[in-house]
């Protein structure tokens, strides 16, 4: 097993430097090339990410490590190689796709991800799970965030693999993706070995917010204070940073991060219709009860006052029912 595994991460290592070499030196790759330079990736992005171009063949990577002396069988079951039904030949399972290495916690290449250069399904083709890749373990980047990640006690997740190379270009060094897939106990319980505080960096849109919204108790029973990024709706951190550049993305949607709390209070909003009486009480019994959870005393205080001000009822009619959500729960 230990063997097979050396070997995967052997093809992985030379099937990442092919991809790479192609998309730098090969004619066949110019419309990949344009794509990643409109998109904002330069030379030295390309180059620390070890990007790449897999072409629009059936063969490219099948001959080479043919060549190589690898089987196909072993490659077939790495997931770098797919084998056709109806022939049992074969045949290279990423094609006319930008290649996107993943690396486990030690730097060693073990999956790929290939997004396509226009629109169409998927938009990115993962590898499957493999003897070496694990979706619900890996986290994009680690291996080369972990020393930023524990410097600042503090990661910033993210949703797209795009997202954390554009945030990383604007200085953000401790960010790292899921594959595509939620967030599980398994990756809060290894990023727990290094942070204590996790900034959920997700899209924008409703998809996102609700992944926020549902990983935040997963990562406070874990242990992390959680803090959220509110991005404009329809803007991932990508599309943020292009259009209004890295120092404003840092400021508002790191450094202005909200509380997991304010943002629970923020997403409950989205479900309530407050220019409505009916509405404006049944927001304020979620919120409170959302707010009565809280540990600290100061925090519910806090954040009862303000909730007191916005809708005009006073704090002590709020804090006996924020009292009464306690006692229910006990
Ligand atoms: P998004 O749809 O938000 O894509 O999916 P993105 O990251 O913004 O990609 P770009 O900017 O269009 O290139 C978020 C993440 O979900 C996974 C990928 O990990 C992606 O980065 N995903 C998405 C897939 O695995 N397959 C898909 O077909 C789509
Ligand atoms: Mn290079
Ligand atoms: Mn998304
Ligand atoms: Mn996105
Ligand atoms: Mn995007």
């Amino acid at each position: 097993f230990q063997k097979e595994k050396k070997v995967l991460h052997e093809a992985h290592e030379y099937s990442s430097k092919l991809y790479h070499y192609l998309l730098l030196n090969t004619e066949a790759a110019k419309t990949a090339k344009e794509y990643l330079t409109g998109r904002g990736f330069n030379d030295a992005l390309i180059e620390e990410f070890g990007l790449g171009y897999a072409p629009a063949r059936w063969d490219t990577l099948t001959l080479a490590l043919e060549r190589k002396g690898y089987s196909p069988e072993e490659m077939e079951a790495g997931g770098l190689l797919s084998r056709r039904q109806e022939t049992g030949g074969y045949v290279d399972r990423f094609r006319d796709r930008i290649m996107f290495p993943i690396h486990d916690a030690s730097g060693n290449i073990i999956a790929f991800a290939g997004r396509l250069l226009s629109d169409g399904q998927p938009k990115y083709l993962n590898s499957p799970e493999t003897p070496l890749f694990n979706k619900s373990k890996t986290l994009y980047r680690l291996h080369e965030a972990r020393s930023a990640i524990r410097r600042a006690r503090q990661v910033v997740l993210f949703e797209g693999y795009v997202d954390v190379i554009k945030a990383w270009s604007a200085g953000v060094h401790n960010g790292v993706a899921t594959m595509g897939t939620a967030l599980t106990g398994e990756h809060a319980a290894l990023l727990k070995r290094f942070a204590d505080e996790v900034i959920l960096c997700y899209d924008g849109d409703n998809a996102g917010q609700a992944a926020a919204h549902k990983s935040i108790p997963l990562l406070e029973e874990a242990g992390f204070r959680v803090r959220v990024s509110v991005l404009p709706n329809r803007m991932d951190p990508d599309e943020y940073i292009s259009a209004h550049g890295s120092e404003p993305f840092v400021r508002e949607f790191i450094e202005g991060a909200v509380s997991a709390v304010k943002f629970q209070l923020i997403y409950l909003r989205k479900s309530h219709i407050l220019l409505e009486e009916d509405g404006r009480i049944r927001y304020l019994r979620d919120a409170v009860r959302i707010v009565a959870r809280r540990d600290s005393p100061t925090e519910r205080e806090l954040l009862l006052k303000e909730l007191a001000q916005e809708f005009g009822v006073s704090l002590d009619t709020l804090k006996q029912e924020s009292l009464e959500y306690r006692q229910q729960e006990k």
